[in-house]
């Protein structure tokens, strides 16, 4: 079948788009349309033919029930049967909006739609589109999420297209979804009611309207053995391609513990995926990294989640690690989302962060041009099992400076350089918790100790090393003392890249 796919614009909506879009409904067909949560999937409800349509372009079970769009909130006693009083204070406050109700059903609802149940779920979309398309087509469309099963939700006409291209008759392009994630199912069958799915609309909200709501407990634990009240839930609804895993912890300890993961993984020659935020992107050095939104507002991470979950099925990596989101507002759909992808897999940050360490290593010199700079980059050249960020400071600099030119040729004829090295001050900010400080010499570490007091996990180069050789002083001197130097820090360098892969042997 060839879908025929139509733009077009919310705030100028073209009435023959619509309909003929509705006609398609309206003879049973289906047509896939922008609503504020992601794209449904549209068919006419009163038409059980219409439902099994549905089920076979998703690829759908057809125990699972789909939710019925209304425009008019007078038309919900037509397919409602004993709503419940605190319905009419809900729809004041939440429709039409991304709140999706169930109620009783009446006989004009279709067993197909419902997926057998005598309930029925409804919801009354904010977005013009959707509404316009509903009311044209007779006002009630059944719409599940307009993704092939298994896929995550569409929130963009591309990401429909990509899944029915070719399976249904029509896709009104109205460009991307507003919030990006399904609406929150609120059974009223049962009283007070309850939560089946979180989204948009959280419990602290209806409480401020109706008093206190329940919440269906098998969202809330990974090994629960009741089946969850909303059929749709029991799948498992989206499994990536690679394996996804949260990582959980505060917010720097997460970064840290993806840092470790995706270097481990990078040494080994493979690329992890990452799912980042706008503020995380830059701590990352390695992996495919993505970001899903701001932390500054988690209404950005709600709406880039399903996304990147497609992109990241279209990257070669078998591995995902996502950083977590704050189980508020928004954030408890993000994480229920997210722990649905991840199939609940989780890891501690705070297990993986405490095998590491030492993250800074420091080498101090008296002016931070020659043997600090050297060790420094001797020691990036290392392959080694855990990720560190290596630096240099001196005791003296008065102004930054470039390398020592005859340390720089020293290096120059051993493959390496000091081209963009920069000498500065040491500072009392460079003693860190997690910062190794290594200085050149006994004289160097004794001025530490003299200037800052006593400093945690302050050694000269040799002592740590576990190896008695002074590092000559070069300064002033010609050429070749920075040769004979250069070969000590060599050897220095190599018992300390040792000492510091022993240290990692519980590495990941
Ligand atoms: O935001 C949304 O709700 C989107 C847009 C298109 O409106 N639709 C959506 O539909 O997410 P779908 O079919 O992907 O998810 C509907 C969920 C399923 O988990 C289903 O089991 C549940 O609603 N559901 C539908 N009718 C139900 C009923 N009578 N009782 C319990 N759960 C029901
Ligand atoms: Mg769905």
């Amino acid at each position: 079948m060839e879908t025929r796919i139509r733009q077009i614009d919310k705030n100028r909506i073209d009435e023959n788009i619509i309909e003929e879009a509705a006609e398609i409904l309206q003879n049973g067909g289906l047509v896939a349309f922008p609503t504020e949560t992601v794209y449904g999937l549209g068919a006419d409800a009163l038409q059980e033919e219409a439902a099994r349509k549905t089920y076979a372009a998703k690829g759908r079970p057809s125990d699972n029930p789909l939710i019925v769009h209304i425009a008019d909130y007078e038309d919900l006693r037509k397919i409602a049967v004993n709503i419940p009083a605190e319905t009419d204070m809900l729809a004041a406050h939440f429709w039409p909006g991304p709140l999706t109700m169930i109620f009783e059903k009446s006989p004009a609802v279709p067993y197909g739609t419902t997926g057998g149940l005598d309930t029925v779920a409804v919801r009354m979309p904010v977005d013009p589109v959707a509404a316009a398309l509903i009311r044209a087509a007779g006002g009630f469309v059944s719409a599940p999420s307009a993704n092939t099963s298994g896929r995550p939700s569409p929130t963009t006409a591309e990401h429909v297209a990509e899944d029915l291209n070719g399976k249904i008759d029509m896709i009104l392009d109205g460009g991307p979804v507003d919030i990006g994630l399904e609406s929150t199912i609120l059974d009223m069958t049962v009283s007070p009611p309850m939560i089946l799915r979180p989204g948009a609309i959280t419990a602290e909200m209806f409480e401020e309207v109706i008093g206190p709501v329940d919440v269906d407990q098998t969202l809330l634990s990974a090994d629960s053995v009741q089946a969850p009240k909303a059929p749709g839930m029991k799948y498992r609804h989206y499994a990536p391609k690679a394996r996804l895993f949260i990582v959980e912890g505060d917010l720097r300890e997460e970064i840290l513990a993806i840092r470790q993961l995706s270097y481990a993984a990078h040494r080994k020659g493979k690329e992890v995926g990452i799912i980042a935020t706008a503020e995380t992107l830059p701590f990352y050095n390695h992996g495919i990294v993505k970001s899903t939104g701001s932390r500054e507002n988690e209404k950005t991470i709600a709406k880039g989640l399903y996304g990147v979950l497609r992109e990241f099925d279209e990257e070669n990596v078998d591995t995902i690690y996502s950083e977590s989101f704050a189980a508020q507002g928004i954030g408890k759909a993000i994480m229920n989302r997210l722990e649905k992808a991840a199939g609940h897999q989780t890891i501690p940050a705070a297990d993986i962060v405490r095998r590491q360490k030492y993250r800074r290593i420091l080498f101090v010199s008296s002016t931070d041009s020659a043997r600090g700079p050297v060790a420094a980059e001797l020691l990036r050249n290392r392959n080694l099992k855990q990720e560190y960020v290596i630096g240099s400071a001196g005791m003296v600099v008065l102004f930054p400076e470039p390398a020592n030119q005859k340390a720089e040729a020293i290096m120059k004829s051993a493959g390496m350089s000091l081209e963009g090295h920069s000498s500065r001050q040491f500072d009392r900010e460079d003693i860190q918790e997690d910062s190794l400080v290594l200085a050149v010499d006994g004289t160097i570490k004794e001025k530490l100790i003299s200037e800052y007091g006593q400093i945690n996990n302050l050694y000269t180069l040799n002592e740590f090393a576990e190896d008695d050789t002074e590092i000559p002083d070069p300064y002033g001197q010609p050429l070749p003392a920075y040769g004979e130097c250069f070969e000590v820090l060599k050897k220095l360098v190599q018992k300390l890249a040792d000492r510091l892969d022993s240290l990692a042997e519980g590495e990941i």
